[in-house]
């Protein structure tokens, strides 16, 4: 029995979808049996004539037929109907002119060819090959990754304050890496990077030899080559270093740098700077604390400890020992100091005129504290079922 478009008794969003499916499994049948051009003329009036169409009937039987209420779901089920007979009416053309093109096409002898065409035609005419009443696929929106959103959290704190934002290679030179921060050639402190090498380097000079970036302080180098003081700088980027995986590394992890030079900055302005963001970043109560440390690049040097915003710096949850800060009340958090006068002599500053601090923190290790996560593999594994209790 042919398709009638019925009248609706029922307006409801249930009986609307049980309409919609029967007009769409009667347009599927029926473009399925056109054969030819002549078949496809009576289909497309059928569906799509104005006068007495398909598409005009369900207008007047079921849009304005619909009280006021009902209105923008059997609108917005129309304009979908609308598009889907269109779309099959189009499409059942290009359908059959291509076989009757092909139909030509073969000639008298070529009967396996024309096995084919018949087979086509058959296929086309089950139309098993496209179900056009299928939902559609729907795509999962992704959200930030968790390591990502703490360095956005640290460089907008730092925005705040007037920094700008660079960024620097993740392959990087011996130069930029090392000897340009004061690490000279073969000398001890290279050994603490546990730097990752790029391999068939040895014909090059030393210092143009490739390596992945140990820590992201090349980036100041290449930030004061190519800006005049005053500079206010953050640095997000990736780090790699040839560390065995566990709970605490990785060999590609994340790091913010920060630089500031300019006439008459003080390790007060670090102290000050660096304590205002922990405020910032893990809550208004954290302290911070200095201590002597090392590096090429920077001097005097320091290790600032955050107190532990897990037990409040009393070293104990209850009773229990706080592990975070293995119960001594203070994380450690970053490595900062005075910009080393050495270095401005690569960049072609003026020791005397300008001085600056610089400091440089791990994202991984601040976003473990931050969500009290207890393994960094977690971070890189790629199981959505972890990353998405951050979203
Ligand atoms: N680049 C150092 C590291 O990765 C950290 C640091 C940055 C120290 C800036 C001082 C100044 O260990």
């Amino acid at each position: 029995m042919a398709y009638t478009v019925p009248k609706l008794k029922s307006f409801t969003p249930a009986a609307l979808d049980k309409a919609v499916e029967k007009l769409l499994a009667a347009l599927k049948l029926e473009a399925a049996a056109v054969k030819n051009e002549a078949d496809w003329k009576v289909f497309r009036d059928r569906w799509m004539a104005r006068k007495n169409g398909v598409l005009t009937e369900i207008n007047d039987l079921w849009l304005k037929a619909a009280p006021k209420e009902s209105k923008r779901e059997v609108g917005q089920r129309v304009n979908s109907l609308k598009s889907k007979v269109e779309w099959q009416v189009d499409n059942t053309y290009q359908e059959i002119t291509q076989l009757d093109a092909l139909d030509k096409l073969i000639g008298p002898n070529e009967s396996s060819f024309r096995k084919d065409v018949e087979q086509a035609r058959r296929q086309r005419q089950s139309d098993t090959a496209l179900d056009i009443t299928l939902p559609g696929i729907r795509r999962p929106l992704g959200s930030e990754h968790p390591v990502i959103k703490t360095m956005h959290e640290i460089v907008s704190v730092f925005r705040n304050l007037g920094y700008s934002v660079e960024e620097g290679p993740v392959i990087e030179t011996d130069y930029y890496n090392f000897e340009a921060l004061n690490f000279p050639p073969n000398h001890p402190a290279r050994d603490t990077q546990d730097t990752l090498f790029i391999a068939r380097q040895e014909s090059k000079p030393q210092r143009d030899r490739l390596l992945l970036r140990t820590h992201t302080s090349p980036v100041q180098i290449r930030t004061m080559e190519k800006m005049k003081p005053p500079v206010r700088i953050v640095i997000p980027g990736k780090v790699h270093r040839n560390d065995p995986p566990d709970a605490s590394h990785s060999p590609m992890f994340h790091q913010v740098e920060g630089l500031a030079v300019d006439a008459n900055i003080t390790f007060c302005d670090l102290k000050g700077t660096l304590d205002h963001a922990m405020k910032a970043l893990f809550g208004s109560s954290v302290k911070t604390s200095f201590r002597p440390s090392f590096f090429p690049f920077t001097e005097p040097s320091a290790e600032m400890m955050v107190s532990c915003f897990i037990c409040g710096g009393s070293g104990k949850r209850g009773s229990e020992p706080c592990r975070p800060c293995k119960q001594t009340g203070w994380i450690e958090i970053l490595g900062c100091g005075m910009v080393d006068p050495n270095v401005y002599g690569f960049v072609d500053y003026d020791p005397k005129k300008v001085s600056g601090f610089a400091f440089g923190m791990g994202a991984d290790r601040i976003a473990i504290l931050k969500y009290g996560v207890d393994d960094i593999q977690l971070f890189f594994n790629g199981d959505v079922r972890f990353l998405e209790q951050f979203g």
